[in-house]
Parts: structure tokens; sequence; C-alpha cells
């Protein structure tokens, strides 16, 4: 190409209107190699400067010179804005929408019975209590004898308890919680203030209102001065905790080995007296077995069934929701479940 101001002329316009048309970065970075880079028809001009007069070479320089400026800064310019346009864009396309509901995995939760357990225990540990626990697996001598539970009571007869074969093994699943009492009066001196959760076991049919596996818990005080005043007010608090401030209870005079003077508690929730547990001054002769001096220490032990007390809250009317697990119960509490 002869060095012409024309031909120079023509290469800016290809090269203005060629940016001009880019319709994205990627033509653009097309145009730049064809109309800036080395290869350039500007290019190639102004490699031939050196070919020329010094007066030529001063007046075509500065044509160039001014070329060379003109499309760079339309490159800039178009490149600035092709930049804001794919930046716009990729805000729209690639938006999350965070308000979309995410996919949930079922990770499991506490069943119902777990969580008013639970919630049993903050309470107790909130007064100062401690949280004891025994095996289901129980000596028949810490779940009968120790509590005043003799040889022929009718508690102890094939009817009620799950004895273990070889029947000289002397292990029974434990009948109530009340052994874990035993067990922490031999191996703790007073004062003692435990609540004890867990699982019991009786022979009887599964049906809407009985279940052979239940559970209980059982509260155990033995301190100086404990009289039948702190069980009913320990049993108030207890039951306006669980069921409504406003909820009140009583007790019924009844019979426990290993209480002396014994009760059935009952709680008046929505319009009726409903049976609860069993309550009393513990037995000296249970404080007697546990080596503890009834003369100087004195007690009070409860101990309700868990089951009954979740149905009662909720309105259950069907043992079976409680132990046959099917997670669609969990849920309907909207306990834990996630
Ligand atoms: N252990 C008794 C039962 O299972 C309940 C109870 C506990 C009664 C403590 C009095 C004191 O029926």
């Amino acid at each position: 190409m002869s060095l012409s101001e024309h031909s120079i002329d023509d290469a800016k316009a290809t090269a203005l209107a060629a940016i001009a048309s880019a319709a994205s970065l990627e033509e653009l970075k097309e145009i730049k190699v064809a109309h800036i880079g080395d290869r350039s028809p500007i290019a190639r001009a102004n490699q031939q400067l050196g070919t020329l007069s010094p007066e030529e070479r001063a007046s075509f320089g500065k044509i160039i010179g001014q070329a060379k400026n003109a499309i760079a800064a339309a490159f800039e310019a178009r490149n600035f804005l092709l930049e804001e346009e794919r930046d716009a864009r990729v805000l729209v396309e690639e938006r999350v929408d965070v308000t979309i509901p995410a996919k949930r995995t079922l990770k499991g939760g506490l069943h119902p019975l777990t969580i008013l357990t639970n919630e049993i225990c903050d309470l107790f540990l909130g007064l100062g209590y401690r949280v004891a626990e025994g095996p289901e697996l129980e000596a028949e001598w810490l779940n009968f004898d120790a509590l005043n539970l003799p040889e022929d009571h009718p508690a102890r007869t094939m009817q009620d308890t799950f004895f273990i074969e070889p029947l000289d093994s002397h292990l029974v699943l434990r009948t109530h919680t009340s052994p874990v009492q035993v067990r922490t009066m031999l191996e703790e001196k007073p004062p003692i203030y435990v609540i004890c959760p867990g699982r019991t076991y009786r022979a009887d049919e599964l049906d809407a209102t009985h279940t052979p596996v239940f559970s209980q818990v059982e509260g155990l005080v033995i301190d100086k001065g404990i009289t039948m005043a702190d069980l009913k007010g320990t049993l108030d608090h207890f039951a306006r905790s669980i069921f409504g401030s406003d909820v009140k209870t009583r007790l019924r005079s009844s019979f426990f080995p290993f209480t002396e003077p014994s009760a059935e508690v009952d709680f008046f929730f929505n319009g009726r007296w409903i049976e609860w547990g069993g309550c009393g001054m513990v037995n000296p002769k249970v404080l007697i077995a546990c080596g503890i001096d009834p003369d100087i220490y004195s007690g009070f032990a409860f101990g309700m069934g868990l089951e009954r007390t979740l149905m009662v809250r909720h309105g259950i009317t069907d043992m079976h929701d409680i132990v046959e697990g099917d997670v669609r119960f969990s849920q309907s509490f909207g306990l834990g479940v996630k």
C-alpha cells in the first residue's frame, strides 16, 4: 500500500466503522487485532514512515498519529460500553432467587417422649437436682426387696413382671425406675436430689392406654427436715411447668411399700382431675436398707408415667401412636424433625 492521506483516512474510517459495529467483546477483540494490531493497515502505514523524507515523515507521522489516537479512543469507548452491557446481562442471567424454598433432606429428630424427658430433666436441673440413670435389666433385690416389696407382694408375681431366665439369676426387666433411687442412696450420702427418667417394663398387652414398654420419671429427695409440704410444692411446680401455670394438684391417700405415708397425685386439667402418678415420704425401712439414718434424714419420692403425661398434654388418645415410631407422629408435633 502506498502511503497517502486518502489511504490513511480510509483505514481509519474502516477501523472506526468496524469498532462501531462490534456487537460483543469477542468481536471487538478480533477487530482490535485487525485494525489496531501490528499487522493492521494503520500499523503498517506507521512502519512505512521510515522510508519517507524528513518533511513527509513529519506530516504523515502527524496524520497517522491522529488516526491511531482516534481508533484507540473509539476502541476504548466501545469496549467500555460492551463491558457495561455484559455486566448488566450477567446480573440478570445469573440472578439467584433466594426466596425459592430449598430442597430439604429429612434429618430425623427426637421422639416427642424424648423431648418431654429432656424438658423434665431441664426443669429439675434448674431446681438443683441431678439426673440419675440405671440399667433396664435390674437385680430383683433392687427392683423389689430394697423397696420393701416383700417376696409375696402381688407385683412380684409373673403377671406383672418380666422375669429373666434362668430364674435363679434374680434379674428382672425393671418394673419402675425406683431401683435407680436405691442405687443412688447406696452410692451417695445425703443430701440427695435426683430425677430418674427411664424405660420400664410390665407384662401388659399393647392397647390404646397400655404398653408393655413404657417410660417413667421418678424424683427422690433425701435431706434434713424434708416434709410432705416440700413434696406438694415440688409437684405443684412440676405440674405447672408441664401443663400450664394455672394447673392445680391434689394428693389422695394411697399405698406403696416404699413410701409412708403414700399418695396418688392428680392434677386438674381441662376441667377434670387426672391421675398422674404415685408419691410419698420415703419409708424409713427403705432408708435403713440403703444405709441412711431415718432419725437424721427424711425424704420424698414421686413417680409418673411419661406416655400418660404426653397423652394428656397433647390430647393423644391412642398409645399406639407413641410406640409405633411413625415419623408422621413426631412431625405432627413440629418438634425436632427437620
Ligand atoms: N414406683 C411407683 C410405680 O411405679 C411410683 C412411685 C414412685 C410411687 C415413687 C411412690 C413414690 O408405680
